[in-house]
């Protein structure tokens, strides 16, 4: 179990009232709140490097470190072989449609590619655009809508001597579903497709290692895990030297710059190193079990090591939560509710209750602090298919590591 008194002290937003009780923020999956070592790392590049990179001078050269940090940090996150597979942008859409342009590049008409009903569109759109512009044809893999988990045999189904690229998210964003990505990565791997992972929404909840998944591309978005509004794009170095990247002369061919444009945001950088400093400091405080894997650092072995036991204390959240809506006879949950299951799920739970829309819902609890999202939240395949998108979508609670039981029982008491 990880101790609250020792992880909220971290995030300053934690202490915001209204009308004089604390916020509750379970609107996680729209972005967290971020650490005080983030917001230290903002000030401190701001007040003593601000400066472009590759200048002659020491703002610009302290600016480099902060650069190189960056991208080695998020390859520690992601155990990732090297910080030049490590690609920095805006957000992770952002990064995923100039990747579908590059990819494009590759694929003949009469190629295939897979995608999912369940994803959030940022991982459906950019394929499906460039499917469309290049003649490739688009398996879209469904949903068990009793579950909403992914029907895994529909990837043997679509799989083929076709079949070029699959993009398949890690976690719904919606719905809190954990998709079984290693499966289905080497069941796209033995069919010779390339695979793209969207784990913006399983960052915050659990350890990433990009080397056992053997995955060719993932994407994350720091905000999602107490850092700033950037996106990260993982790439092996061995497919992404094989890419044409899209870039302004003079072009920088070495990775990871040949796939950054124009200037990055290196106080984000200095933001997240910041927040994994955070993680690192939790180690002494957690006692997950050795896992047996390798990491490519000691600060990725803490990394994942506090993943780990992130993902096990949040299983206590889903669990409390599940068996509170369960007593709630008003209340529908979409996704897992099995109780043997929640290792194959996330705390973040889709509901709605009977009589109210969504966007009421989440209204009534606004209103009294606890902070909600409504909606489809991009998932919209999945909330067409649960035949709820035209009547609102579904309130989304969404926890992470700071949040608490005593949140939650607050929570329920609202609703
Ligand atoms: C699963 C998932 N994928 C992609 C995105 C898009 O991320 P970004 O805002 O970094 O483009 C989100 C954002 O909510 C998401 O939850």
């Amino acid at each position: 179990m990880l101790n609250p008194d020792v992880i909220r002290p971290h995030f300053p937003a934690l202490k915001r009232t209204l009308n004089g009780k604390p916020l509750v923020y379970f609107d996680g999956p729209g972005g967290t709140q971020v650490t005080q070592q983030c917001i230290d790392g903002y000030v401190r590049y701001f007040s003593t490097c601000n400066a472009n990179n590759h200048g002659a001078f020491v703002t610009s050269q302290e600016s480099d470190l902060v650069n190189d940090d960056g991208h080695l940090v998020m390859a520690d996150f992601l155990n990732a072989r090297s910080p030049k597979e490590i690609i920095w942008g805006q957000n992770m859409t952002s990064l995923a449609f100039p990747l579908s342009r590059s990819l494009g590049r590759l694929l003949n008409p009469g190629d295939e590619i897979i995608l999912t009903a369940l994803d959030h569109d940022a991982n459906f759109s950019p394929w499906r655009i460039m499917a469309e512009e290049r003649g490739v044809k688009v398996h879209t893999v469904d949903v068990n809508l009793k579950d909403c988990t992914l029907v895994v045999d529909d990837f043997e189904k679509y799989l083929g001597p076709r079949t070029r690229f699959v993009a398949v998210g890690g976690v719904s964003n919606a719905v809190g579903t954990i998709n079984p990505i290693k499966q289905i990565i080497g069941m796209a791997k033995a069919a010779g497709a390339l695979t793209f992972i969207d784990a913006v929404a399983l960052a915050p909840h659990m350890s990433i290692d990009v080397q056992d998944w053997d995955c060719d591309f993932l994407g994350c978005s720091t905000y999602k895990f107490w850092g700033p509004h950037n996106g990260i794009i993982y790439g092996k170095e061995s497919v992404l030297e094989t890419l044409p990247a899209y870039k302004v002369r003079p072009s920088d061919n070495a990775l990871p710059g040949r796939f950054e444009t124009g200037t990055q945001s290196i106080e984000s950088m200095a933001g997240v190193i910041g927040t994994m400093d955070y993680l690192v400091s939790l180690e002494p405080h957690v006692t997950p079990a050795s896992d047996g894997r390798t990491y490519r650092s000691a600060r990725a072995a803490s990394l994942h090591r506090v993943m780990d036991a992130i993902q096990l204390h949040e299983q206590g959240f889903s669990k409390h939560l599940l068996e509170g809506l369960a007593a709630n006879k008003k209340v529908t949950v979409y996704g897992i509710t099995d109780q043997t299951k929640l290792g194959q799920r996330v705390p973040t739970i889709a509901l709605r209750v009977a009589s109210e829309s969504p966007r009421e819902t989440a209204e009534r609890l606004g209103n009294q602090g606890i902070c909600v999202w409504d909606g489809n939240y991009y998932a919209i395949n999945l909330t067409e298919k649960l035949g709820v998108e035209d009547s609102g979508g579904m309130v989304r609670i969404g926890l992470v590591h700071y949040n608490t039981h005593e949140e939650i029982d607050r929570f329920l008491n609202a609703l």
